[in-house]
């Protein structure tokens, strides 16, 4: 009889434990002030019909309070991080570097770096950070000037016609650049634009139904939401990317000889005994991380170029001050000497961050710059949008394009954590080198070749909330040739 009573008693001492512990999290959570995102009914409605520009606006909108705040997303509290210091806090803390588990769940790639459990990160990281070094980058400048080439010889069929949207373009090339990396050639620039298109598609479609089931609250649990025509679409793409990319990039590397050892060569090493299934989601989660990234960074400088013909003119000048006339290769030395341009992709990427919000928790408790305690177990927005357009961090001209910020002196008086277009700490992007050099590459041979224009305005552009920042109106540019 007594092991029933302890049997009892432990349960009941369980349960309030829980109970006690749920309440504390919440009565650390009300502390923080509410954001303007809770909203009516009229916004609820938007909210759950999937309307991913109205969630910007309210997103944003709420965000732009510079300090602490908190949100309801569905079935989920979110902190809104949004002021430098605190984002010091968090990224210099050995506590913040996990993900909410909706991220991990939704995006079903466990063993992924980005989206992945935090035991296989800290193992692929390791694994990775050496084959993203510098040299690493040195060894791959050759394949960026000859894909270069070829978004150029595409680009020619566009002179002189009405303005059109240079994403497919851009996206087809840094996906054929990014296969090309992990040893896999498929030319996808030169494929016809049904063939090439549907590449991009699936990676847009995989993220884009990750935050559509965020905002459907019953599409939250698997049994609903594979049933759905959303779930049905993003197993979808999810088999598209995989046996159309991820299982080749598998095949292929078979053949390349070992001395040419890429990153996908070292997962596969033996003596890190992975299983395939891990290969197969880091290679998978690469992708994802790298394609639509690094296409909408390029689609973005150039659509600010086109806007601001002034910052354009300065690019071309630098470029013919330090290359000539015409561009036939560019080497990493070359590259480094171009700091107006870097300028440029900088500011391009605070004033329009290519991820403009990315999640995180904190394992234990946080106590911020404002004296609040964020309770262990929260998922974290870092708002870099906000931060990146805040008025207290860049000054009253924060919506201004204006690269000269990034001048050394200028950019010295900046808070060290309120650009981070990369994220910052031990999970900051993997890939920012190769990101940069490719987009150099790419911009430089693009300006040195075409004058680009557009009739779209920086203050009237619209956004939609994706993985990505999406432009609603597109990135739409014409071209003309420089006469050299
Ligand atoms: C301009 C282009 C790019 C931008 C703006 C960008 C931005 C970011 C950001 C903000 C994160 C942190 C995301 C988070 O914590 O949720 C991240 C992570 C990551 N990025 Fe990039 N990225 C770019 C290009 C690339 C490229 C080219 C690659 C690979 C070749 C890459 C691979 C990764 C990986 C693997 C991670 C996860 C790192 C980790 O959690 O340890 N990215 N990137």
């Amino acid at each position: 009889m007594w092991f029933f009573d302890i049997l009892i008693l432990s349960f009941c001492y369980g349960f309030i434990y829980y109970f006690w512990k749920l309440i504390s999290y919440y009565l650390q959570i009300f502390k923080i002030p509410k954001s303007s995102f809770n909203g009516s009914l009229e916004k609820v409605l938007k909210f759950i019909n999937g309307d991913t520009k109205f969630l910007f606006e309210q997103v944003f909108s709420s965000l732009k309070v510079n300090g602490l705040t908190r949100s309801w997303v569905g079935p989920f509290v979110f902190i809104n991080i949004i002021h430098p210091e605190d984002m010091k806090i968090i990224f210099t803390s050995k506590n913040c570097l996990d993900k909410p588990n909706f991220v991990k769940k939704y995006l079903k790639l466990r063993n992924g770096l980005v989206f992945g459990d935090i035991k296989p990160w800290k193992s692929h990281r390791k694994i990775l950070n050496y084959h993203f070094g510098l040299q690493s980058v040195q060894s791959m400048i050759p394949m960026f000037n000859k894909k270069v080439k070829i978004l150029i010889d595409n680009f020619e069929k566009m002179v002189g016609k009405k303005e059109f949207d240079i994403f497919y373009f851009v996206a087809a090339a840094t996906l054929d650049n990014i296969l090309t990396l992990m040893g896999l050639d498929l030319d996808i620039q030169n494929k016809d634009e049904k063939q090439r298109d549907v590449f991009i598609q699936d990676v847009k479609c995989y993220t884009e139904i990750v935050l559509l089931r965020v905002m459907k609250i019953w599409l939250y649990f698997d049994f609903f939401f594979d049933r759905s025509y959303l779930g049905k679409k993003h197993k979808e793409a999810k088999s598209s990317i995989g046996d159309k990319l991820v299982k080749n990039v598998m095949k292929n590397i078979q053949e390349i000889p070992k001395s040419e050892k890429n990153f996908i060569q070292a997962l596969m090493d033996p003596k890190y005994n992975l299983k395939d299934t891990e290969i197969y989601d880091e290679i998978f989660t690469i992708i994802i991380a790298a394609q639509d990234t690094s296409a909408v960074a390029l689609s973005n400088v150039l659509l600010l170029l086109a806007m601001h013909k002034n910052v354009q003119n300065k690019v071309f000048d630098e470029l013919r001050k330090i290359i000539g006339n015409e561009i036939d290769y560019l080497d990493l030395e070359k590259l480094n000497e171009l700091d107006y341009l870097e300028m440029v992709i900088n500011e391009a990427m605070r004033i329009l961050p290519v991820i403009p919000l990315f999640f995180k928790k904190n394992e234990t408790n946080l106590t911020t710059n404002e004296g609040y305690t964020i309770p262990a177990g929260s998922n974290l927005f870092i708002s870099v949008y906000s931060m990146h357009r805040s008025k207290n961090v860049w000054g009253e001209d924060a919506e201004t394009f204006k690269p000269e910020r990034f001048e050394k002196e200028n950019f010295e008086k900046i808070h060290p954590y309120a650009f981070i277009p990369f994220s910052k700490g031990s999970r900051m992007c993997l890939g920012y080198r190769y990101a940069m050099a490719l987009m150099k590459i790419q911009l430089a041979n693009i300006i040195m070749k075409y004058e680009v224009d557009t009739s779209l305005k920086l203050d009237e552009l619209e956004f939609k909330l994706n993985v990505t920042l999406n432009i609603v109106q597109g990135h739409m540019i014409s071209l003309n040739k420089r006469d050299l």
